[in-house]
C-alpha cells in the first residue's frame, strides 16, 4: 500500500518529463501494443525510471508510458499494465490511474484482450464493454479510503459511461467496423478458466472473460473519471470450442484485430468530447 503523498510525487515526476498536458489516458490490453506508434510528438518514459512505479513483467506487455497527440486531443497511454496475477497487491494494480487522476485526466479508455462466453462472439471481434462483473476480483478500494479520490461506498451503476458508448457505437459505425457489445467478467487468473466456471460466469450474464480491466475501471470511477471500455476477443472460452487455450493464441489473434482495433480507437479519440 502507497500513500497519497507518494503518489503525488510519482504524478509531479511524471508530469515534470511531460510535453503537454494529457487529457485522456487509455490502457493498452495485451497484443494490442501498436497504437502509441500513432502517438505524434511522443514523450516516453519506461516504467523502471519512474520511482516507485511497479514493472509489468508479462510477454507481449512491456512497460512504458508515452504521452502525446492522436490527432489533435492530447493523450498518455500505458503500454503494458500490471495484473493481479503478477502477485501486486491490488492497490498496486491501479498506482497508474490513480497517478493519472493526479496528472488532472478525467477521461480513460480502458482496452484488453479477453475471452468470448457468449457464442455470438468470434475471435478477432471487438466488444464495447457495457458494464463489468467484479464478484470475483478483489477490491482496489479495500483498506483505508483516499478520501481525496472519492466516496468509501462508491457508486458503480454506470461503471462504463453512457455516453461514451454511444460514442463508440457511433465512431465503429461511421468506419462500417461491426462491434458487438456486453459484460467483462474478471477471473484472477493467470490460469485461464475451467470449461465448468465458463458456464457458470456465463449463467450470471458475463459476455467476455478477462484478467485484467476491472480494478482499474473501479479505482477510476471512485476517482470520478469517465471511462469507456474495448475487449478484443482473442480466442473462444475455456469449453465453448473442443481445444485449449494459449496465450500465444491470445496474442495473435489481438495482432490481427488490432488494425481494425487502432482505427475505432483514432476516430473515437477524435470526437471524445474533451
Ligand atoms: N480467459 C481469461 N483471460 C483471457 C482469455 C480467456 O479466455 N483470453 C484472453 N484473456
Amino acid at each position: 500500500m502507497y500513500s497519497y503523498e507518494k503518489l503525488q510525487e510519482i504524478a509531479q515526476f511524471i508530469k515534470s518529463k511531460l510535453n503537454c498536458e494529457p487529457q485522456i489516458a487509455i490502457t493498452l490490453g495485451s497484443g494490442l501494443g501498436s497504437l502509441v506508434g500513432d502517438i505524434k510528438n511522443s514523450v516516453e518514459i519506461d516504467y523502471k525510471d519512474i520511482p516507485g512505479f511497479p514493472l509489468s513483467t508479462v510477454e507481449g506487455h512491456e512497460g512504458k508510458l508515452v504521452c502525446g497527440k492522436i490527432g489533435n486531443k492530447p493523450v498518455i497511454a500505458m503500454k503494458g499494465r500490471f495484473h493481479y496475477y503478477e502477485g501486486y497487491d491490488i492497490s498496486q494494480v491501479v498506482i497508474a490511474i490513480r497517478v493519472f487522476k493526479l496528472l488532472g485526466i478525467n477521461d480513460l479508455l480502458v482496452t484488453n484482450a479477453a475471452g468470448g462466453i457468449n457464442k455470438c462472439f468470434s475471435p478477432g471481434d471487438l466488444m464495447i464493454i457495457r458494464d463489468h462483473i467484479s464478484l470475483f476480483a478483489p477490491s482496489p478500494l479495500r483498506g483505508k479510503n483516499f478520501d481525496e479520490f472519492g466516496a468509501r461506498f462508491p457508486d458503480m451503476s454506470e461503471a462504463y459511461s453512457k455516453e461514451l458508448r454511444g460514442l463508440l457505437k457511433k465512431a465503429s459505425a461511421e468506419l462500417g467496423i461491426n462491434m458487438q457489445e456486453g459484460v467483462y467478467v474478471f477471473a484472477k487468473g493467470p490460469m485461464y478458466e475451467t470449461p465448468s466456471e465458463i458456464r457458470a460466469l456465463n449463467v450470471l450474464g458475463a459476455d467476455a472473460v478477462g484478467m485484467s480491466t476491472v480494478p482499474e475501471v473501479i479505482a477510476a470511477r471512485h476517482a470520478g473519471m469517465n471511462v469507456m471500455g474495448i475487449s478484443c476477443i482473442t480466442n473462444m472460452a475455456s469449453g465453448i470450442l473442443n481445444q485449449p487455450l494459449n496465450h500465444e493464441e491470445v496474442i495473435q489473434t489481438a495482432k490481427q484485430a488490432e488494425k481494425n482495433f487502432t482505427c475505432v480507437v483514432k476516430k473515437v479519440i477524435d470526437m471524445w468530447p474533451v
